[in-house]
């Protein structure tokens, strides 16, 4: 594998103000969670508003998203929803990159976020400088990114891809003979790789919940567990855990693997959000976190995206009551960054099977 030198580079990702916003949200008894429920579905009618949810926020917006017509996804059909639905604004509960890709597709909606402090590692990892030197040094190549960037680095970036469909994008292009620059994610870079064989120079990002997750540790525990159990694994976690995986994929095709399955028992290595639309989907079958630290060790991550967490009720109704955590993106990044997400879009729809 070659990859690039970034991780000589240590970034201040800010883990804690994210977990204090976190744990700081507001609880609600259940008559008032009724009451701020009542009030959002109320604005979004008014305001012609639509929900666009991500897996890993909280189970209460997962549920009131379903329940007012918009979609709990991952971040390619996020991605696909916001541009074709006919709402004039989007609420976005996610992080930062999700929100921008949907500003990015449509331009001309209305996109707010519950709280704009919602980052990722993999794009706070990516500075567009460090980002754009990189490519110069390689410019030879395809430029290939994952959605967990910001809009400038797509904007740099030739295609944009997600973990659900970044091996027949990359597939595709090693058809063409093109070489790749592949950022951020190390661990999806290389899974990547593995499945293509493609001429792949990799930048050494990463998710801060993913790479928690122990590869021995979750053999002991598939061993302890007896009888049949199966592990599924999102391509973001380190490549010994990949390799214990019965399934790998985004976190829809996880969600879709264990629907179908006839195993009732799984241990899920991605952000514990995903687990209550497992469980919502599958009542009689049990999901087990993967584990994510070494024994003695302190949990860094506990499988919980600090990020993520900063999304709440109050937040949704704050933002469509004031209009705050509204999404602006320089209109010469959106129309750049619209091109190598609309090349993802157009690919996914006549190439890869729908999850
Ligand atoms: P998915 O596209 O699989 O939902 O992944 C997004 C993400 O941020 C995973 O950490
Ligand atoms: Fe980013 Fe990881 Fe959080 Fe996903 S789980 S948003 S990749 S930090």
């Amino acid at each position: 594998m070659k990859t690039c030198n970034s991780s000589e580079k240590k970034y201040d990702f800010n883990l804690e103000k994210a977990k204090t916003i976190a744990s700081n949200l507001s609880s609600f008894s259940n008559e008032e969670r009724l009451e701020i429920e009542t009030k959002i579905q109320k604005k979004l009618k008014e305001q012609d508003a639509v929900m666009v949810t991500h897996y890993y926020v909280d189970n209460q917006l997962q549920d009131l998203t379903l329940a007012t017509g918009g979609i709990v996804s991952d971040s390619l059909e996020m991605a696909r929803f916001g541009k074709e639905h006919p709402a004039k604004k989007l609420v976005v509960s996610g992080v930062k990159f999700m929100g921008e890709t949907a500003k990015i597709l449509s331009p001309n909606k209305n996109i707010l976020m519950p709280d704009l402090g919602a980052e990722c590692s993999l794009d706070l990892g990516c500075p567009i400088e460090e980002f754009t030197k990189f490519c110069e040094q390689n410019p030879e190549r395809t430029v290939v990114v994952y959605a967990n960037t910001s809009a400038q680095v797509k904007a740099r970036a030739d295609w944009v891809v997600t973990s659900s469909c970044a091996i027949d994008i990359v597939k595709f292009l090693k058809i063409r003979n093109e070489p790749i620059i592949f950022a951020p994610d190390r661990h999806l870079g290389q899974y990547i790789l593995n499945n293509t064989q493609a001429d792949m120079l990799l930048w050494d990002g990463h998710c801060v919940v993913h790479d928690e997750f122990k590869a021995f540790e979750l053999k002991e525990m598939k061993i302890s567990l007896q009888g049949t159990v199966e592990v599924l694994v999102h391509p973001e976690s380190p490549s010994g855990v990949i390799d214990l995986a019965d399934f790998v994929g985004s976190t829809s095709q996880m969600l879709e693997y264990s629907k179908a399955s006839n195993c009732k028992k799984f241990i899920v290595a991605t952000d514990g959000g995903l687990f209550h639309s497992m469980r919502k989907a599958s009542p009689d079958k049990f999901f087990i976190e993967a584990p994510t630290a070494g024994s003695g060790a302190t949990c860094k991550s506990c499988a919980y995206c600090p990020w993520m967490a900063m999304n709440s009720l109050g937040g949704v109704l704050k933002s469509l009551e004031t209009g705050c955590g509204e999404i602006s993106v320089p209109k010469e990044i959106i129309s750049k960054a619209n091109k190598s997400l609309q090349r993802m879009l157009d690919f996914t729809k006549s190439n890869v099977s729908k999850n």
